[in-house]
């Protein structure tokens, strides 16, 4: 239906990001164990609607998109063009580069990863009606008009959107408005302006998405890294999937002898695959790493891989900073980070040939310190850090890290910490362990899960 034309797709990378302020443009900065630009292309590689890629670059940095192209072994990328000084200059590029008169075309921001196929769909759809289509957003603020310093009206906000990508057009109409323009050029930051000035037909416009933000300042890294712990947890593999997947599969959890640990053990066999728990009860404490050098290694030697590896173990202990001994502030800190330490650097050796996963676990509180916890919580924002470092490091090989953040969850170490709790409250450890296993069938890297009542599998 909507597909009845050829559809392309102009994803404008030939800025240099001055506002974003780095040595490298801000669509090569990562985000969730890729380049943004990389999450920008997969939307549209993997969009049924969409049939060709036009990347648009600086030159300078050629050789880095050409890197990415190859890695990923895109099917649909068949033009990478130098572009122009201005986005204008690269957006008339990457138009005129398009040989089919009678298509359609889509031009996209490469640092708006969060594009939804869902917003593709609707773009192409109403290109049937209008000769363009805009993505838009209604602003939460009010708007108001200046002039030099001065506000000189308060117009209705229901009347003005705020202007997304991508935006779509008849290619014969955008050729045209380009054409125009190098005659007439004039000074805008979107490509429907032209149609509009050059009254070449009529815009409409589809709802964008408020997440669809553009990566413009630094702090907007910070911003994107949550919409895609948002979003992820929504869109990691189906229970299908994770059984499909997860069958013949070696895992090893360190600390699987109780809690969460133990589910993933459970469940994870109860699916046909083979996992090995490890714990202080079993003589293998992840505070010394000869320990976990020699479970591992009894592990591959008998099962010839090890797929996944994940650990659970950790210590709580709760009471103010002031009255903690030191002897049990390096017990938290040497489980809880060292320990995690010792589980990553071993297990790359084996999740290197496997292509592997590595899964360590976090607490709600490492985004903010928690009274009482101190040592905890600042152990398990060092996990995070870790995970996030450590997730780019593995990538040349292949493997994902990641970090799964439960919330209250029912266990020993909980009910030996606050007694009893009314059950409803609290997170059952299978849905941590199903939520966790299919992180670990996820191609995600690099990123913090966040597991609560609404994440159930
Ligand atoms: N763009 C482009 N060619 C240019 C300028 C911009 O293809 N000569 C692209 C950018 O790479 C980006 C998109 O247009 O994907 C939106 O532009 P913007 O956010 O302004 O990016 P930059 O121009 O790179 O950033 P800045 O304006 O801060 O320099
Ligand atoms: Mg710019």
């Amino acid at each position: 239906m909507y597909n009845s034309k050829e559809c392309y797709a102009i994803v404008l990378a030939g800025g240099n990001g001055e506002r974003f302020g780095d040595a490298t443009p801000k669509q090569f900065k990562k985000l969730a164990g890729k380049t943004i630009i990389e999450h920008t292309i997969e939307v549209f590689e993997k969009s049924d609607i969409i049939d060709k890629i036009f990347i648009i670059i600086n030159p300078y940095f050629r050789y880095l998109i050409e890197e990415i192209v190859l890695k990923n072994s895109y099917k649909k990328v068949s033009k990478i063009l130098n572009g122009g000084n201005t986005r204008q200059e690269s957006s008339k590029i990457g138009v005129f580069a398009i040989p089919n008169e009678d298509s359609y075309v889509l031009i996209h921001d490469s640092v708006r990863p969060f594009i939804t196929n869902k917003i593709i769909q609707n773009v192409i759809i109403n290109l049937e009606k209008y000769e363009s289509v805009d993505t838009c957003i209604s602003s939460p603020d009010t708007i108001v008009k200046i002039n030099e310093d001065e506000i000189i009206d308060v117009p209705d906000r229901k009347k003005l959107l705020l202007g997304q990508t991508p935006q779509g057009f008849r290619t014969s109409i955008i050729k045209k408005a380009y054409q125009q323009y190098e005659k007439n050029p004039f000074k805008t930051t979107d490509d429907c302006s032209l149609i509009i000035k050059y009254g070449l037909g009529k815009v409409g416009f589809v709802e964008g998405d408020r997440f669809n933000i553009k990566i413009t300042y630094p702090e907007d890294l910070y911003f994107a890294d949550k919409i895609f712990q948002v979003r992820s947890i929504e869109t990691t593999a189906s229970w299908e999937k994770v059984k499909e997947e997860i069958l013949g599969k070696v895992l090893v959890v360190f600390g699987g002898n109780r809690g969460i640990g133990r589910e993933i053990v459970k469940i994870s066999e109860s699916l046909g695959a083979k996992a090995y728990s490890f714990s202080r009860e079993t003589q293998v404490d992840i505070t010394e790493p000869e320990k976990v050098v020699s479970a591992l290694k009894q592990v591959f030697e008998k099962e010839g891989k090890i797929d996944a590896v994940v650990n659970t173990a950790a210590i709580l202990y709760i009471s103010p900073l002031e009255s903690k001994t030191y002897n049990d502030v390096l017990k938290e800190i040497m489980t809880n980070y060292y320990g995690s330490i010792v589980v990553a650097k071993e297990a790359l050796k084996y999740l290197k040939l496997s292509k592997g996963s590595l899964l360590l676990f976090t607490s709600s509180s490492y985004t903010r310190g928690r009274s009482l916890y101190s040592i905890y919580s600042s152990t398990k924002a060092a996990v995070v850090n870790l995970m996030q470092a450590i997730a780019e490091e593995f990538e040349i090989y292949g493997c994902k890290v990641n970090a799964i953040n439960p919330e209250r969850t029912k266990t020993e170490m909980r009910r030996e910490n606050f007694g009893y709790e009314d059950e409803n409250t609290l997170l059952s450890p299978e849905i941590v362990a199903k939520k966790s296993l299919a992180v670990l069938v996820s191609n995600f890297s690099g990123m913090v899960f966040d597991v609560n009542k609404n994440s159930e599998i």
